[in-house]
């Protein structure tokens, strides 16, 4: 069996949502210390919909692939919803990921929710800061 599924591969050579953002609503910014990958995400989000988000990550493939995937699943739709994206979703969404890649889908998910919390921020919006872990502080998630 490949290691990496079709979806995988084709997210990695065609992905979607690349590039920046003018006047983004949210932008999040995440690294992993031990490989060195960074990603970033822009938001463009009108009425609690996201219509429209991009990204640059310098890093793997699977961390492009997962990147990709992750912008697909939240385009177009309510805030809460891309809150509640978990890496899992992205890798299930990608047909899976080899369990020494895993941690790449942990960056996606951290991506968005970092971008999310700046456009809560950025609006005076409340929310409960449980639902953020900090991510500049963060080890747990990124170790596998
Ligand atoms: Fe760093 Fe994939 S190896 S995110």
């Amino acid at each position: 069996m490949a290691l990496y599924s079709e979806k995988v591969m084709d997210h990695f050579r065609n992905p979607r949502n690349v590039g920046t953002m003018e006047n983004a609503d949210g932008i999040g910014e995440v690294g992993n210390a031990k490989c060195g990958d960074i990603m970033k995400i822009y938001l463009k989000i009108d009425n609690d919909i996201i219509t429209d988000v991009k990204f640059e990550t310098f890093g793997c493939g699977s961390a492009i692939a997962s990147s990709s995937m992750a912008t697909e699943l939240i385009k177009g739709k309510p805030v809460s919803e891309a809150l509640a994206l978990t890496n899992r979703a992205v890798v299930e969404a990608l047909d899976g990921l080899p369990p020494h890649k895993i941690h790449c889908s942990v960056l996606a998910e951290e991506a968005i929710k970092s971008a999310l919390k700046d456009y809560y921020d950025k609006n005076g919006i409340e929310y409960d800061k449980k639902l953020f872990p900090d991510c500049e502080h963060c080890d747990h998630c990124c170790g596998t």
